[in-house]
């Protein structure tokens, strides 16, 4: 059994923070974060959208696209560290929002890697259940909900938005569009990128809140080298796993954290800066949405044809890595 990617739409809100503009905020500078991170601005929701919100617009665009109604979905993955609420799942608003009402429905929580980990997951539920024919994959980020807007190390670097994919089941004897994946995690580097209090461990308290705990915190360093590491040994695994060598690679699309990272990995698998698509210079860092709305971009702008080879990679807080490498 075999799956295609039918549709995709993303969706990024339309306020626009430029690096000027978090230089009023902060002790920052634009040329600060252009030449370290290839960051010029990024897109902030309004206080009255929540992650579901920025779900349901790129939903409804990949759903026009794969020509499916929200009906024939039977199952909902919601990738994203900005849930609308800690439970229900956001996925579960989102259902009632489509009405997509024969879904099932759950989140998950895998940092920036989440869309990566999600597409694996329906690939795998797909392959493996003769029900399933139709699934609805989002990405999607309210980052500006968890960043500490006083704090110039992590604020500068994230934005919001989301991505929608509709994976099908495709007939018997056609060709899969993943042609190989991987998914890595290493637990003992959780306290490089968190959000400190909010959970079991630390529940919401006026200390709490007044010790700015509920805030992303991260070692911005150790991040950089472990991001670089992992992502480049997940993608050489995937094209061992194909026998394909790097030159075969249409596209290189990492996980857009900082262009200095994507560099570093597109150098050391050989693939040359031109076959890299990066848009971090637009939007930041939107975590489990970045990949995908590069995705969309490219199909959106005809920057893919059928056969092209997409080798998606990425990193975020756990740690967790993973890469899928996939047959337009
Ligand atoms: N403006 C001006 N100066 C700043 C800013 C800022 N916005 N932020 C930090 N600085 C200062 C630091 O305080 C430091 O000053 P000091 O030397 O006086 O102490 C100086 O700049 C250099 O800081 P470094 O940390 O050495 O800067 P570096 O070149 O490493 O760049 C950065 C920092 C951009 C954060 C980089 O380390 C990075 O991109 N790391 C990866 C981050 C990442 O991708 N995180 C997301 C992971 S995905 C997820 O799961 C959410």
């Amino acid at each position: 059994m075999s799956i295609k990617i039918i549709g995709t739409g993303s969706y990024v809100p339309e306020k626009v923070l430029t690096n000027f503009d978090l230089e009023k905020m902060v002790d920052t500078t634009d040329e600060w974060i252009r030449t370290r991170t290839g960051i010029e601005q990024r897109r902030i929701a309004s206080a009255d959208q929540a992650t579901s919100d920025l779900a349901y617009e790129a939903a409804v665009k990949a759903l026009a696209m794969a020509n499916t109604s929200a009906e024939e979905l039977d199952g909902i993955i919601v990738a994203s560290i900005t849930v609308d609420h800690v439970f229900p799942s956001t996925s579960c608003i989102l259902q009632k929002k489509l009405g997509a009402m024969k879904a099932f429905c759950f989140d998950l929580e895998a940092a920036c890697s989440g869309l990566i980990y999600s597409i694996e997951v329906a690939h795998a539920l797909i392959k493996s259940n003769i029900k399933y024919r139709k699934l609805l994959v989002i990405g999607a980020e309210k980052l500006s909900s968890i960043v500490n807007w006083e704090d110039r190390n992590t604020c500068v670097l994230f934005g919001d938005g989301a991505v929608a994919m509709v994976l099908e089941k495709t007939p018997e004897g056609a060709e899969d569009c993943v042609l190989a994946s991987n998914l890595g995690a290493n637990g003992t580097y959780t306290e490089i990128l968190q959000i400190p209090a909010g959970g079991s461990r630390m529940p919401a308290s006026q200390k709490t809140i007044d010790d700015k705990l509920h805030y992303m915190t991260m070692s911005g360093q150790d991040v950089f080298k472990l991001a670089v590491n992992a992502m480049v040994s997940s993608c050489k695994e995937a094209l061992t796993f194909a026998d394909m060598p790097s030159s075969s690679v249409t596209w290189l699309v990492p996980h857009q954290a900082n262009y200095r990272i994507l560099k570093a990995v597109a150098s050391r698998l050989d693939i040359p800066e031109e076959r890299v698509y990066m848009n971090v210079n637009r939007y930041g860092n939107t975590s489990a949405a970045s990949i995908g709305i590069c995705i969309d971009e490219m199909n959106r702008g005809g920057f893919v044809k059928p056969g092209d080879v997409i080798l998606m990679t990425a990193f975020g807080g756990g740690l967790t890595w993973g890469s899928i490498l996939l047959k337009w």
